[in-house]
């Protein structure tokens, strides 16, 4: 049956229309940017780290579909708080879960967000010598 929202969840609605944490960090700690080819979109993550190894904020600009804007909102709000090792183990199930569900042809999207993280995290442990 088909509603005014299509195949996405109301989660999914809210973290596109009012995305969470969007923009940049100038000061970031770490930045990831990873890119499907076969959509052609673009996720960048900007990481603030604390000495602990605590995200204190998180930020992104995706240039991509609403599922992207939406799992880039909700990995923002998943990882604040964490400490990279936990922030490494969110994954794009995770991601999707918390959206209330993906599309099939959309789990993709998730997966930026993933890669995303990891790609920060490699950033941050490079800037800081950490192996
Ligand atoms: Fe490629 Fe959503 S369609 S990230």
């Amino acid at each position: 049956m088909a509603d005014a929202q299509g195949p996405y969840s109301q989660k999914v609605m809210e973290h596109f229309l009012n995305p969470k944490n969007m923009g940049e960090i100038t000061d970031a700690s770490g930045i990831g940017e990873v890119g499907n080819p076969s959509c052609g979109d673009v996720m960048r993550l900007y990481l603030k780290i604390n000495d602990d190894g605590i995200i204190e904020d998180a930020k992104f600009m995706t240039f991509g579909c609403g599922a992207a804007i939406a799992s880039s909102s909700m990995v923002t709000e998943m990882i604040k708080g964490k400490t990279v090792e936990e922030a490494l183990k969110v994954t794009n199930e995770t991601v999707a879960e918390a959206l209330g569900g993906l599309p099939p042809a959309k789990i993709h999207c998730s997966v930026l967000a993933q890669q995303a993280i990891e790609a920060a995290i490699k950033d941050y442990k490079e800037k800081k010598g950490i192996k």
